[in-house]
């Protein structure tokens, strides 16, 4: 007789995401929407985004785990730097990993500590060009077309205690078109971050 596998939903354990993000939060809400949609999770073989965090009151990203019904967590600095940088809430909600969707603040060590290999950031560039402070969102456009560069793209890696220099898990490229502005830049940049980084998140949170 046909073996049949009938998981029930309670046997399913899920990953459990956290999403860091400060700004619009276009990220965050495609990761939520593949995630949700993903062929895999029927087999419990997929992650869940069950938290959002955010430092910035007012921030986009925000709304967005309004619609979604995703719990937000508006997190201050003075806790973040000097506290437990929250650990003990993220563990509380059984967070199992961390993503960086425009998260503009440094990853402190405790939480680094708590969760080892475990958080990754995507950058709007070709790392190891055009990282480090201050290097967002339209600065790194901007600086990428002042060099004339030809060719841009996007760099997933894991967190470590430097601004956008952990270990590089994929990276994608994109063309620099003559008459390119930031703006339509950071637009092919989008694409390629909306293609790929629910993919890279899958594949982590399940290996
Ligand atoms: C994304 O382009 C992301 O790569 C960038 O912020 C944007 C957030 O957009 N992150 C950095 O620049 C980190 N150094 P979103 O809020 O629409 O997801």
């Amino acid at each position: 007789m046909a073996k049949s596998y009938n998981f029930a939903a309670s046997e399913i354990k899920m990953k459990k995401i956290a999403i860091f993000a400060s700004g619009a939060g276009s990220n965050a809400k495609n990761i939520i929407l593949t995630l949700n949609t993903s062929p895999l999770r029927g087999a419990g073989r997929s992650g869940e985004v069950t938290l959002i965090v955010c430092n910035k009151p007012g921030a986009g990203v925000l709304k967005i785990a309004e619609e979604n019904k995703i719990p937000a967590l508006l997190i201050e600095k003075e806790k973040f730097f000097r506290g437990n940088a929250y650990v003990d809430e993220l563990k509380a909600a059984g967070i199992d990993f961390i993503v960086l969707a425009g998260f503009l603040w440094k990853v402190p060590p405790a939480l680094i500590k708590a969760y080892p290999q475990k958080i990754i950031n995507i950058h709007p560039a070709l790392l190891p060009k055009y990282g480090g402070k201050g290097m967002y969102g339209h600065h790194v456009h901007q600086a990428v077309i002042d060099n004339r560069e030809k060719e841009s793209g996007i760099t997933i890696h894991f967190v470590d205690e430097l601004y956008d220099h952990g270990k590089i898990i994929f990276q994608a490229t994109c063309p620099v078109l003559e008459n390119d502005t930031a703006g339509s830049l950071a637009q092919r940049v989008h694409t390629l971050e909306h293609e790929y980084y629910p993919k890279v998140i899958e594949e982590l949170v399940i290996g």
